[in-house]
């Protein structure tokens, strides 16, 4: 949440800035701003809205400046307005800071600087931080890098951070705890950003800054050292990124562009990891943590929103190939509950950006229980990786539209992978059993690609459920977490109240909404739950809901009683999840089009929650 972009060195830094905080604009996008260091100067420019409201309103600007931060902001602490906007300066205008993440103590370290004169402009948190800073640097008469590290041993909460100095235009500081940040090394310039994407096409060396680390650029020289005052030795990566992956390449969103994607990124996520002759999986990242698998007592999923909904698909694949039971938590409820966790237990945690907070958090819980901790993110050099013991990435390559598509369907398919991997060393599952899965499973992407062909179809049933207020989803089996996503999609970017139900439980409540105005989207595919679907849509259609079913290609029953259908092509019950989501990832988006929505930036997301 919030994105931060920062750059020094011999170019004009605002280009650099805005751009870069356009590829960021999915972490937030309620307000932005940047600062530039000119000439002893801070020029400072914010903007309630998106960052071409930002380059709209400063054109005309004194824009100069090699040194610069700049910021895209998800508001916590402060109403999205121009004041409230970031960066920040110091009372003196001598310092500015934009900053990612909460300062959890600023009310008392507020008070305290209130009380000895300080005069606040913002309502934010942040503003806390670089008036602490300044406060530090006149009373300890020492120098920036002191002040910001003796400042944020003061500090509890979770930041990256940028910080300029007018005095020093050749300096730039950053610091990071509990959000992401990287540092793009390029000849004697430096890049530094919430992820790698504005950096890609400067440099391919970066070095990921860990948490408590902060880095010092000063004339060219790198240097970084922990908040206790170690000096660290840089570790610089190759980015393996393609420039490709981060633009629309032709399609009008990137939602869209993720959504057809998936054939490739089904595909990525298997490659290397499945034989199917020889009925094996292979999982080098969590192959250490074998024999913890093989004796496992229980496995416990956290994650939350969409990863939340592939553990839950993750739940049933693992109880039914592998025999091992299962619990499927959102992550924010279970670090505040006292969860009975033992050493025999394992727990996965699910998240695309590797930065969601309560995930993170509900990892660390289980990390001091004792528990072994597996992750499956998609984001590599995230920090859930760097958290959990082992894990398998999803190699979805990067999702940019907020609302998760692609990383849903590659979360599935790693769980998936999970499951038929612990029925192997479990003895779980018959090796021709496994032989045949594998075998269906590697044919997965192709039939994604038919599934794709659903989308005239998809379009039509959008115009006619455009005007709808609520909508339920209803499912069975693996099919109840395809309809929670699908409900959870509709109403995130078209914004629809939409329900997921398990089809069964409909007439314990919610069949009470059901008339001639409400779409029931009901997963209807040929498989064990198919003739009780069956009933449940008489159920709905006796009361004039309006059906729109996913049925598998040829199916004549149901499409005697839906409304609408859409067909997909059959495939063992075990990956009708792959398939059946994507119409109806296609549907919310057709819907979210026809109702003027912004369908990549939905209203109040954003795309990594770093805040709990
Ligand atoms: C919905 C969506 C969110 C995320 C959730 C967890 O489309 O994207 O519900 O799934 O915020 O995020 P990650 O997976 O990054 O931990």
């Amino acid at each position: 949440m919030c994105g931060i972009v920062g750059y020094i060195g011999q170019r004009e830094a605002w280009q650099i800035i805005v751009k870069g905080l356009k590829r960021l604009e999915y972490r937030g996008y309620d307000s932005a701003g940047v600062a530039l260091v000119d000439q002893q100067h801070i020029n400072h420019y914010k903007k309630t809205g998106k960052v071409s409201d930002l380059e709209a309103a400063a054109a005309g600007a004194n824009l100069q400046g090699r040194t610069g931060i700049g910021h895209t902001r998800w508001a916590t602490h402060g109403e999205p307005s121009d004041r409230n906007a970031h960066p920040h300066l110091s009372e003196d205008g001598r310092l500015a800071i934009v900053h990612n993440g909460i300062i959890e103590n600023y009310g008392p370290l507020k008070e305290e600087l209130s009380s000895r004169g300080h005069v606040f402009q913002s309502d934010t948190d942040t503003e806390v931080l670089i008036h602490l800073i300044a406060d530090i640097l006149a009373e300890e008469k020492t120098d920036l890098l002191e002040a910001v590290r003796i400042a944020l041993t003061q500090v509890i909460g979770a930041y990256a951070i940028l910080v300029t100095d007018r005095e020093h235009p050749e300096q730039l500081i950053a610091a990071r705890k509990g959000s992401p940040m990287v540092i793009g090394v390029g000849n004697g310039e430096y890049f530094i950003a919430s992820d790698a994407s504005p950096i890609i096409e400067y440099t391919r060396n970066v070095i990921y800054l860990k948490d408590r680390e902060i880095a010092f650029i000063n004339g060219g020289e790198l240097l970084i050292k922990t908040i206790d005052n170690e000096v660290q030795t840089p570790y610089i990566q190759k980015l393996e990124m393609q420039l490709e992956m981060l633009e629309k390449a032709g399609y009008d969103h990137f939602m869209l562009k993720e959504i057809h994607e998936q054939p490739r990124s089904i595909r990525d996520c298997m490659r290397g990891r499945i034989y199917p002759q020889e009925g094996k999986v292979q999982l080098g990242g969590i192959k250490e943590y074998a024999d913890k698998l093989r004796n496992a007592e229980r496995i416990i999923i956290v994650a939350c929103g969409t990863s939340w909904h592939a553990g839950l698909v993750g739940e049933y694949l693992i109880e039914e190939f592998a025999r091992i039971p299962v619990g499927v938590e959102y992550a924010s409820e279970f670090r505040y509950r006292n969860p009975i966790i033992t050493e025999r237990d394992i727990v996965i945690a699910i998240s695309q950006s590797g930065e969601t907070a309560d995930t993170m958090a509900a990892i660390e819980l289980a990390k001091e229980r004792g528990a072994t901790i597996l992750g499956i993110c998609n984001v590599v050099g995230s920090s859930i990786p760097r958290l959990t013991h082992g894990g398998v990435y999803t190699h979805a390559g990067p999702e940019i539209g907020v609302a998760s598509t692609k990383a849903f369907t590659a979360q599935v398919t790693v769980l998936t992978l999970i499951a038929m991997y612990a029925a192997q060393l479990r003895g779980t599952l018959a090796q021709s059993k496994l032989v045949e899965l594998l075998t269906s499973l590697e044919d997965i992407p192709t039939l994604v690609e038919k599934t794709l062909a659903c989308d005239q179809a998809t379009q039509y049933i959008a115009a006619e459920i455009k005007d709808a207020t609520n909508a339920i989803f209803l499912g069975r089996g693996v099919g109840f977490p395809v309809a929670l996503e699908g409900a959870l999609k509709l109403k995130e970017i078209s914004y629809i109240h939409a329900e997921g139900y398990p089809a069964a439980e409909m007439k314990h409540g919610p069949i009470a909404l059901i008339d001639e105005e409400m779409p029931v989207v009901v997963i209807a595919t040929q498989n064990s739950s198919y003739e009780k679907v069956i009933s449940n849509i008489q159920e709905v259609k006796a009361r004039k809901g309006r059906v729109i079913a996913i049925v598998t290609e040829g199916d004549t029953a149901v499409r005697a009683l839906a409304d609408y259908v859409i067909e997909i092509p059959d495939a063992d019950e075990a990956f009708l999840p792959l398939l059946a989501t994507i119409p109806l990832q296609l549907l919310s988006y057709h819907t979210a089009l026809l109702r003027g929505c912004n369908v990549d930036q939905p209203r109040n997301l954003a795309k990594s929650v770093t805040v709990e």
